[in-house]
Parts: C-alpha cells; sequence; structure tokens
C-alpha cells in the first residue's frame, strides 16, 4: 500500500480510505481502551491523531511506542470527534520501526530552552520551532531561485577555494594541506605556501562577488547562492563564521536600479512566504507571543505576520549615510547618550543606529546610500564628491544591515588607485581587472544574508537558530 504524507491527509480531509503513514511519535495519552498518538513525518507542523484500541494490539508494543518512537502505521481515516482536527487514523496495525528510550530520548513533550535545543541541534529538527523554521528555509532557497530564473538571471557556482580576500577585510579561513606542526620553510623562515597543494595560500570563500562580477559582464545577469566564511571573532546573535549569502551581479544596472530590485526581491520572497508557509508562520507567530508575553509593552514586536505583510506592503525608505547621520544626532536617543557606539561622520554604524533608524524612526526597512569611501570596500564606485563611494545597504528591523552592495567602479584608473591606497595586491587580481581592461560597463550588485533574512521571515532571536548546524568561535559540533 502506498504511504501518504501527514500534509497530504490533512489537506485533503477525505475519510473512508484505508492508509499507510510512517513518522514519528510526539506524544501518546492513554486510558483504559484507548491510546491517542500524535505521529508526525515532517511534512507538515501538524501531527496526525493515531487512534489504537489498546485491546487489538499486544501489550508490549504499545509501552514501547514513547516520544521519539518512529512507527509505520496501517489504518483507516475517519472523521475526528476531538477538537483541533477533521480526521484521524484508526489503527490496525502498527509497526514499531525505531523505539526511543524515553529515559535517554532529550526532546521530551515540554518547553524546552532555546539554548538547551542548541546543544541537541542534532535532534531539535524533531521539534514543532525546528520543523517550522526548516520547511520555511526551504521554502525561501526555493523562492530565491524562482525570482532570479523569472528575471532573466543565471545561476552561477563560484568557487569556494579561493587565493583573494573579496572584501578586503581579512577575516578568512587558511585551506592547507601543510603539516601544521612542521611546515615546509623559505630559506628565509617563512612557510613555503609553493609547496602547498595549491602551490599558494588559499582560503575558503568570503564573497563570490568578485567572480561573480566577471560572470555578468558576459551574462548579463548572474547570482550566486553559497556558503560563505568568515574568521570574524564576533559573538552575536547575527553573526555566522559560516553562513550562506546570494549574490546577484548585474551588467549595466546603476544604484537606483539596485536598490529597486533589492526591494522587490525582498518582498517578493515575504509574499512568497505569506502565501506558501501559512501554517508553519502562523505556529512561529504564537510563538513569539508566547515569548514576548512578560515584556513590558514597548519592548513587545509587532505581531509576526502583520510585520511581514507591513514590510511586503509598503516602500522602504532611502536616504543617504549623511543624513542618516543627521537624524541620528539630532535625536533626543543620542542627546541622552542612549547610544552605546560614537554618531560621527566617517564612523561606521553599528547595529544599535541601523535599528534605531528602522525602528524609533523611520518604522520601516531603510536603505542607505553613499557611504564615507573609508569605511566600505575597494570595488565600490567612487562618487565625485571624492568623499563618499555607491554604496548601498538595506536595514531591517530587529536585524539591522541585512544586504549590502554597491556600484562597481568600471573605470580602470580608479579602481587601481584606490587598490593601492588600501593596500589590495593589485598583480594578485590581474583577472577582476581584465573585467575593467576589456568591455568595462557600469555594474553593480548586492548580497543578502540569507539566515539574517531566514531570522526577519520568522521572528526568531539567534541566528544560531535558522541554520542547521551553526559554526560560531569555539563552536563545530555536528
Ligand atoms: O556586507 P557584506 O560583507 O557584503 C559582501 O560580502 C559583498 N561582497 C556583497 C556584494 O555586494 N555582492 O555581506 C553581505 C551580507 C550582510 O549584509 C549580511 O546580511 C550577511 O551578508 N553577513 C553575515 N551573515 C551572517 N554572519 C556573518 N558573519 C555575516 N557577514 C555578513
Ligand atoms: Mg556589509
Amino acid at each position: 500500500m502506498n504511504r501518504k504524507k501527514v500534509r497530504e491527509i490533512l489537506c485533503s480531509g477525505e475519510t473512508g480510505a484505508e492508509v499507510l503513514v510512517k513518522g514519528w511519535v510526539r506524544t501518546k495519552r492513554s486510558s483504559k481502551n484507548v491510546s491517542f498518538i500524535a505521529l508526525n513525518d515532517g511534512s507538515v507542523i501538524h501531527n496526525l491523531q493515531v487512534v489504537v484500541d489498546v485491546n487489538d494490539f499486544d501489550e508490549s508494543l504499545l509501552r514501547d511506542i514513547n516520544t521519539g518512537a518512529a512507527l509505520a502505521v496501517r489504518g483507516v481515516l475517519m472523521p475526528s470527534s476531538g477538537s483541533g482536527q477533521k480526521v484521524e487514523l484508526v489503527a490496525r496495525e502498527i509497526e514499531l520501526l525505531g523505539p526511543a528510550d524515553p529515559e535517554k530520548f532529550p526532546i521530551q513533550p515540554k518547553k524546552h530552552s532555546l539554548e538547551f535545543l542548541r546543544e541537541n541541534a542534532h535532534l531539535r529538527f524533531r521539534t514543532n520551532t525546528f520543523g517550522a523554521i526548516f520547511r520555511i528555509r526551504h521554502a525561501m532557497a526555493f523562492a530565491i531561485h524562482d525570482y532570479f530564473n523569472r528575471h532573466g538571471f543565471y545561476y552561477l557556482h563560484t568557487p569556494i577555494i579561493t587565493a583573494s580576500d573579496a572584501e578586503g577585510a581579512g577575516q578568512m579561513f587558511r585551506v592547507t594541506t601543510l603539516d601544521a606542526l612542521k611546515p615546509p620553510l623559505t630559506p628565509e623562515g617563512n612557510v613555503d605556501f609553493s609547496s602547498d597543494f595549491f602551490g599558494r595560500p588559499t582560503n575558503l570563500t568570503v564573497s563570490g562577488q568578485l567572480e561573480g562580477e566577471l560572470g555578468a559582464t558576459a551574462l548579463g545577469e548572474i547570482y550566486t547562492f553559497g556558503p560563505t566564511f568568515r574568521a570574524e571573532n564576533s559573538n552575536t546573535t547575527r553573526h555566522l563564521a559560516e553562513f550562506w549569502m546570494i549574490e546577484p551581479e548585474m551588467a549595466f544596472y546603476d544604484l537606483k536600479d539596485t536598490m529597486d530590485l533589492a526591494e522587490d526581491f525582498l518582498k517578493f520572497l515575504i509574499r512568497y512566504a505569506l502565501d506558501h508557509c501559512a501554517d508553519d508562520l502562523t505556529f512561529l507567530a504564537g510563538r513569539l507571543r508566547e515569548e514576548e508575553k512578560g515584556k513590558p509593552a514597548e519592548q513587545q514586536s509587532m505581531d509576526l505576520i502583520e510585520k511581514l505583510k507591513f514590510v511586503a506592503e509598503n516602500d522602504f525608505e532611502r536616504l543617504t549615510y549623511s543624513g542618516a547621520v543627521e537624524i541620528l544626532k539630532n535625536s533626543n536617543h543620542y542627546k541622552k547618550k542612549k547610544f552605546q557606539f560614537p554618531v560621527e561622520w566617517g564612523v561606521d554604524l553599528q547595529s544599535e543606529h541601523e535599528r534605531y533608524l528602522v525602528e524609533r524612526h523611520f518604522k520601516k526597512p531603510v536603505i542607505l546610500i553613499d557611504y564615507p569611501k573609508e569605511i566600505k570596500a575597494f570595488y565600490m564606485k567612487q562618487n565625485d564628491d571624492g568623499k563618499t563611494v555607491a554604496a548601498m545597504d538595506v536595514l531591517f528591523p530587529q536585524i539591522g544591515e541585512i544586504i549590502g552592495g554597491s556600484q562597481r567602479e568600471e573605470n580602470f584608473d580608479k579602481l587601481v588607485a584606490r587598490m593601492e591606497e588600501m593596500h589590495i595586491p593589485v598583480d594578485e587580481l590581474w583577472w577582476y581587472l581584465d573585467t575593467r581592461r576589456f568591455g568595462t560597463v557600469p555594474h553593480s550588485g548586492f548580497g543578502l544574508g540569507f539566515e539574517r533574512f531566514i531570522l526577519f521571515i520568522t521572528g526568531m532571536g539567534n541566528i544560531r537558530d535558522v541554520i542547521a548546524f551553526p559554526r560560531t568561535p569555539k563552536n563545530a559540533e555536528f
């Protein structure tokens, strides 16, 4: 007999048929003559209620049906008289596929803290919260490919091992096959990378952008979507050492075109989540409400689904970095010295400043442009004022920076001059500079941090909870 997924059964609501269902036990309640088993197979947040007449089954089998155990149940779908579900499965045959010792299985039917579940990240998929998060994460990855495919962008796979530091920030993980204890040395006593695997020092990529630009200046519009690595020692709720980034790169786009694309793209993804992940979002919205119950009113965030609708339906605010600094300096928050970090033209904005602009001042997403060149990467287009570059950061509530991007400097001489100022190795990037030597064009791109976006969609507060196996400083378990 064909196995049916719980999702299909609950969606159709049909009764009368005999079906086979396989899944994991979430809970079991027993009375004298019947047991009710809540079975979940991961296809949907809801469980299927399995009704067991205890007189029809072996006592020892029933004893081994505990939270976490895997079952195959053959039975008949019947209209349910219980609340919360339309159909239930009246069991005829039960096979215990895999028992779970109730003394040892960590995920019991009670509220577990997110910290506890992080320590049990290998099993946390078995909870409603993480089931919902990872179904949504899947849907968003799918929607990203869908969006770009509809808009004529090509998916370009850029390398994970690279010899260049695209962001010029030097926060890279070295990739080597040299003996860490006894590396070969040059006559001067330095590590001899010429005998390393690639014959040169290599790292895990911090961004696919430079290779993406090569693709865009031939294919027109491309995007990358892959793992990205940063060895920054940031122990925050928004930083991972291994995260996923989506990087579109577009020939012939200026900064305005790029802002329009970023806003349209984000709104498409949010609408997709609202249309396709309603059950999981409803669950997560309830979870958030529950979590915020004790907080004072002004610290409570908007209902998750209201917030998603609000962002999808309203224009983002667009202003310059200089304008943002003005607003911050004139704010009561600043005057009362409530910002921890300084606000000064030329200084990079901290997440507290970004969130002030988004959550308190404009009360909607903000796109900031034209940042001081000193705080941005070498490849950004230099504005005529000589002080700023055509950078673009998209700032979101609760998150701060969710997208970083820019128009690129397409002028060979200006680009090389800036690279020299910033001590970027011009010789090593000869291949990148060839885009400016041969048929250079105005072009632009941006990077969306996938996990930061999933934080926003799910309303979760810690980036470690929206990637299956987080890598952070001193943490690479599982
Ligand atoms: O602003 P970033 O560093 O920009 C770039 O890497 C450019 N090459 C993108 C481009 O123009 N093609 O990073 C882009 C985004 C950030 O806005 C943030 O959302 C995310 O990547 N991000 C991180 N997410 C999680 N953990 C980290 N350590 C992150 N660093 C950046
Ligand atoms: Mg950035």
